[in-house]
């Protein structure tokens, strides 16, 4: 870890523009009543004295072709292995065992952006059709099977989890790209995969517009090829079936028209595959401090005992709820909390295809409205914009949610007032849930029925999660010293990655690295998983995360890498050096600002701000677009040569830029000052 990113640092900054602790709210009685989750005992049972065993309660809740030989196989740590020897089928424990007495239920209701268009609600059978049928034709068509990978790069649509489920199906490990990334971001993702398939839709709608994402993936091919992968079959799902809703031409020999090609496989039905608990079932990338986006593996059985008892537990799902959980399929909250948690469970889940306030700010309340949801997931940064567009707007529509969740990055007590006064009427129970990509579930969040909230604060660890607040030196820092550290989880759990794809040695030094003592050890106790954020531990055990430590920015929930962005700064061909900063942003929470200087030779000019700007869009995606793209003529440096983003950082966000007379240019400070100052 470099200097500029030590937790020190990152917590003085951050403490700076956070907040004190604040007063508690508790559940209301009517939400205690009907509340999974109420007796006090699972805090005994899960106690570090019940470890691993307690986690048997989790995969209790699926339905197992063979129940496991072993709790937890700690011989390839920190590649836990969850119970071991179990043979389950996640796409079987999502639909077919709620058959017999759900079939008619709704298992997916699907909102089109545009207002006119009727809302599909797919039911259970409905649901189990669909996934058999298109699991054949990944089967025969695409000629996949058990342990090969697909990626998926589809936007949010019913046909999202009718994919993945159907590779779950079969046994076929899918990765699944936001459908907002670029065609460079996509093929880099088919390539470390090494997908032969890929699987796209030809079009939808964004902020009104319909889009054509057939191109993108077009593109996508082309540039996997270049790179050595060629992606042999790509199967198009088209938006309104029976017509093509993209311009683009289909390639012979490679293209599939999924809707036509269906029809070969009416009536057909696929035998789940009995996958041991410990063979994957999707990955998912995500930005880490390096360059390449990792991709975290996640096994089957762990995995989904995992996010089925938090979506019980801590979501509050009971069978009979409508459930809406904002996010992207595209990201690992919707993974874990649109498509695997609500359905292992029997829950109605939403899927909404566009932008929450479009054409209005009301565009969302409405929805809750019409179909009576009563569970309501999102992020902070929705939070933020709603309130900002429409802060009267809940209380016009006629909606009552039970419960509201917060994920992806820390809300600012105001906004949550908001959230809970007029969004959820003062009525609703707010979870904070704080976790990542690599956790595949929770790690701390109040358990609603029982603890109360803290405006500001994720909470505790969940039922069964430990975690411990390290500094530097690895030093445990106790609940109430005010101290922020490096929060770490004690123990394994089984939502856990079990390692980054292709990449062990990564994946044991980003999250063990730091404080595992002896690499050889098969003792659980030595590998505390390490998150990446700094966080302070209250008295009370409630967690305040205070933001990343490595080099990621929370952009709008989704992380992206500094280094991502700076390496498609350096394609630029005049570019020699290129630094990201955070800037605090009202809607967004950060907001990625660039830094680059230029070869010997050129000049700076709009154009080749443009051409910058332009690279980021291009390999990333419109998500990591830079507030702007500063060209400076060098970048202030220690004398040993670092780059101080630090100092850059402070200047973007007008804070000080403290002493430095002992960088090796001090001149060159006031005259990026100047520039972006004014
Ligand atoms: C941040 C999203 C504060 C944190 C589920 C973490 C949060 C990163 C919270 C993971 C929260 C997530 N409060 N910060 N409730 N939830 N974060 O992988 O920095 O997209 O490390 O997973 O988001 O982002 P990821």
């Amino acid at each position: 870890m470099s200097d500029e990113t030590k937790v020190v640092e990152t917590s003085e900054a951050q403490i700076a523009v956070h907040w004190k602790e604040e007063e508690l709210y508790h559940p209301s009685e009517e939400f205690i009543a009907q509340a999974n989750l109420t007796d006090k005992s699972i805090f005994e049972r899960f106690s570090l004295d019940n470890f691993p065993d307690y986690y048997t309660e989790f995969a209790d809740l699926l339905t197992w072709y063979k129940k496991w030989d072993e709790v937890l196989d700690t011989s390839d740590a920190p590649s836990f292995k969850w119970f071991k020897g179990g043979k389950l089928n996640a796409s079987y424990n999502c639909i077919d065992r709620h058959l017999d007495k759900n079939k008619n239920k709704t298992a997916i209701h699907f909102v089109a952006e545009p207002e006119g268009e009727r809302v599909s609600h797919i039911t259970y059978q409905e649901l189990y059709v669909r996934v058999n049928e298109f699991a054949a034709l990944l089967r025969d068509t695409a000629k996949l099977k058990r342990g090969d990978r697909v990626t998926i790069h589809m936007p949010m649509s019913a046909e999202l989890p009718i994919t993945m489920l159907a590779c779950a199906r079969i046994g076929v490990i899918h990765s699944v790209v936001f459908g907002g990334f670029s065609a460079s971001a996509c093929a880099d993702r088919v390539v470390d995969s090494n997908s032969r398939v890929l699987i796209t839709m030809d079009s939808y709608y964004r902020a009104g517009n319909l889009l054509d994402h057939k191109a993108v993936d077009d593109e996508a091919c082309q540039l996997a090829k270049d790179a050595g992968q060629e992606v042999d079959t790509l199967l198009v799902w088209q938006r309104y079936p029976g017509k093509m809703s993209s311009p683009s031409a289909l390639v012979e020999g490679r293209d599939v028209v999924v809707n036509d090609e269906l029809k070969k496989y009416y009536g057909a039905r696929v035998e789940p595959e009995e996958m041991l608990a410990e063979e994957g079932l999707f990955m998912m990338y995500t930005s880490g401090t390096t360059g390449k986006p990792k991709g975290c593996l996640h096994g089957t059985g762990g995995y989904l005992s995992y996010v089925t008892a938090m979506s019980k537990y801590i979501q509050d799902i009971h069978p009979e709820d409508v459930y809406w959980c904002m996010a992207d399929i595209g990201w690992i909250t919707g993974h874990s909390f649109i498509v695997y948690g609500p359905l292992a469970l029997c829950a109605s889940s939403v899927i909404y295809e566009g932008v929450p306030t479009y054409p209005d700010a009301g565009r969302s309340w409405r929805i809750a409205q019409e179909l009576d949801v009563n569970i309501f997931h999102t992020a902070p940064t929705a939070i933020r914009a709603l309130r900002k567009v429409g802060p009267d707007e809940p209380a016009k529509y006629n909606y009552k949610f039970k419960h509201m969740t917060t994920v992806g990055e820390p809300i600012e007590p105001e906004v949550w007032k908001w959230y809970y006064n007029v969004v959820g009427q003062g009525q609703a129970a707010i979870v904070d849930t704080y976790w990542q990509t690599e956790t595949g579930g929770f790690l701390c969040s109040t358990v609603p029925g029982m603890q109360p909230m803290k405006p500001g604060s994720a909470g505790p660890g969940v039922p069964g999660i430990h975690p411990v607040v390290f500094d530097e030196e690895g030093a445990v820092l106790e609940p109430g010293c005010g101290k922020a550290g490096n929060i770490c989880i004690a123990n394994p759990w089984p939502g856990m990655m079990m390692t980054v794809w292709g990449d062990r040695e990564r994946f044991v030094e980003s999250y063990f690295g730091m404080y595992n003592k002896n690499r050889e050890s098969k003792d659980w106790r030595d590998w505390p998983y390490m998150t990446g954020d700094a966080a302070v531990l209250a008295e009370d055990g409630y967690v305040r995360v205070l933001g990343r430590i490595d080099d990621v920015i929370n952009v709008s929930g989704h992380r992206l890498g500094t280094k991502e962005i700076e390496s498609a700064a350096l394609t630029v061909p005049e570019v020699a050096e290129a630094a990201v900063v955070p800037v605090n942003h009202e809607i967004k929470g950060k907001e990625p600002e660039l830094y680059v200087s230029l070869k010997p030779g050129y000049e700076s000019s709009p154009e080749l701000q443009q051409k910058v700007a332009d690279a980021i869009t291009f390999q990333i995606g419109k998500i990591a677009k830079c507030k702007n793209v500063w060209i400076v003529p060098d970048m202030p440096k220690t004398r040993s040569g670092k780059l101080m983003r630090r100092v850059l950082g402070a200047i973007s966000n007008n804070g000080d830029v403290g002493n430095v007379m002992t960088l090796a240019n001090p001149e060159i400070v006031e005259e990026i000052q100047k520039m972006v100052q004014g």
